[in-house]
């Protein structure tokens, strides 16, 4: 299994309810490690570069206005498998069909407020990271801890 990142996004709707510590906390206790991490509010120009392969669906507009309604957390996260790992945690897009213990399940109710955002593949996460952080504020760390996460 190979060492990936992603990007993941604690959405204005969890930020707004204060539960961006909570959740981030969910990923850091799995073992990934933080490589990146900001508050920021995200520009209409960034949401439809982002969310570019939605445009046209009929979500796209409530999307796209609700993702730039209030601030974000961005965050880069590093690990083995780290992409579908982030998905899994995250649960189904839908809070109403996701899993019990996903952050969409424990925290939300619909899908126009899930609370949560990561990269769906190796290229979205190369293309995602991008355009929230700049290669200077991502940092290649060596965390102490990695011997007792990884065999
Ligand atoms: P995400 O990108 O947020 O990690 O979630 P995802 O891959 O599971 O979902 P995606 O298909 O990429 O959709 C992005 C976000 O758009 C909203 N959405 N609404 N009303 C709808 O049919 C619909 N479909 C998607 C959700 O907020 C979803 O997270
Ligand atoms: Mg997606």
């Amino acid at each position: 299994m190979a060492v990936e990142r992603t990007l993941f996004l604690v959405k204005p709707d969890a930020v707004q309810r204060g539960l961006a510590g909570e959740i981030i906390k969910r990923l850091e206790s799995r073992g990934l490690k933080i490589v990146g991490l900001k508050l920021m509010q995200v520009s209409r120009a960034t949401a439809e570069k982002h969310y570019g392969e939605h445009k046209g669906k009929p979500f796209f507009e409530g999307l796209v206005s609700f993702i730039t309604s209030a601030p974000v957390v961005a965050a880069v996260f590093e690990g083995t498998n780290a992409i579908e790992i982030v998905r899994a945690t995250n649960g189904a897009t839908n809070p109403a069909k996701a899993a019990p213990g996903t952050v969409r399940a424990d925290f939300g109710l619909e899908m126009g407020r899930n609370l949560v955002h990561a990269s769906d593949s190796p290229a979205s996460a190369a293309r995602e990271i991008k355009i929230f952080f700049k290669p200077s504020e991502l940092i290649d760390w060596k965390r102490d801890t990695d011997a007792w996460i990884y065999e």
